[in-house]
């Protein structure tokens, strides 16, 4: 995909992002910046303002629209019939999905949920054993977000499981460098921030119903070795290294030749390459993504 010419075969006003957070708002951002380059130039009717691409918020901020999964009475804010739905905090509990989605989430055209690497069941001595995961490996069935995904799948969502966040203002250097991870041996699975709207993207133009795709970079490093690009970047000081549990590395290896094939020619981002930005400004919102267990 080329960066610099965002093009898109869907309309960026059909589309409704239920949660405007680190990916959802830089969903928006992307949808806004294909609507400038399209406008006037487009097979669409009309042209519609760049508001009616709605995503929302669980308070009210200014201009958007306010929707909380666990507040009924915000349900109908969006307006879902015939949208593109792009579902972007864990889908739990299974019983407000179920009501939600029996109520209003139905009229939507398609769906595209946002998961976890951390869904797939695996000791770290089995991770240890795994070629790599695929997405007919087993899922952890008890994680209240894993069966909201699995039955808005069994009803036609894609589900993308994603690998540990970075980008502006989420940087591994600073989750390092603040002590956040804490064994050099241990596997992650990343995913550029960019590299997910890009994926999105793909799958509102290419529909991939009731399908899951792991979302990662395809590369799995060692902590230890991300700690060395990072060295090579300045990003950390030349002597910094992590502490080790042993020579050896385990974790999880995330396969993303799905992702791949859907989206042929993308070159994904690289920790330690043109993606990575100095921000200060940083978050670790998961305990258990990145440095624990998505990835
Ligand atoms: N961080 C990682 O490394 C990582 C790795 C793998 C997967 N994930 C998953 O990927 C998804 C996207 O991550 P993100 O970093 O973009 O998340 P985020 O920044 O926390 O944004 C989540 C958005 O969803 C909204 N939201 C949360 N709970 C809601 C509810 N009950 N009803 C309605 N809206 C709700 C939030 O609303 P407000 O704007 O009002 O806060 C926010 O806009 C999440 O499901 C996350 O668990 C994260």
């Amino acid at each position: 995909m080329n960066r610099d010419a965002p093009s898109c075969t869907v309309d960026p006003a059909s589309i409704i992002i239920l949660g405007a957070g680190y990916v959802g708002g830089s969903l928006l951002a992307r949808l806004q910046e294909m609507r400038k380059v399209q406008k006037g130039t487009l097979p669409f009717q009309g042209e519609r303002p760049l508001s009616e691409t709605a995503a929302t918020h669980r308070k009210s901020a200014s201009g958007s629209c306010v929707f909380d999964l666990a507040d009924e009475s915000t349900w109908t804010n969006p307006p879902l019939a015939g949208r593109r739905v792009v579902w972007t905090f864990p889908a739990a509990p299974l019983e407000q999905v179920r009501a939600f989605y029996g109520r209003h989430l139905r009229e939507a055209s398609a769906l595209i949920v946002l998961g976890s690497t951390s869904a797939y069941q695996m000791s770290p001595a089995q991770a240890a054993l795994a070629p790599s995961i695929r997405e007919n490996a087993p899922l952890d069935t008890t994680q209240p977000r894993v069966q909201g995904e699995e039955w808005l799948r069994s009803r036609g969502a894609t589900v993308l499981r994603l690998a540990g966040i970075y980008g502006p203002g989420r940087e591994p250097a600073n989750w390092i460098r603040r002590g956040r991870i804490d064994d050099g041996a241990r596997i992650v699975n990343l995913i550029h921030v960019d590299d997910i709207v890009d994926a999105i993207i793909a799958v509102l133009e290419q529909p991939q119903p009731a399908c899951s795709i792991n979302v990662a970079d395809g590369e799995p490093l060692a902590w230890r070795d991300i700690v060395a690009r990072l060295r090579n970047t300045g990003a950390l000081p030349p002597d910094f290294v992590l502490p080790e549990s042993g020579p050896g590395r385990y974790g999880k290896r995330i396969d993303a030749g799905r992702l791949r094939e859907l989206m042929p020619g993308h070159v994904f981002r690289r920790l330690g390459g043109s993606g990575l930005s100095t921000q200060d400004e940083d978050s670790f919102p998961h305990r258990t993504d990145p440095g624990r267990s998505a990835g």
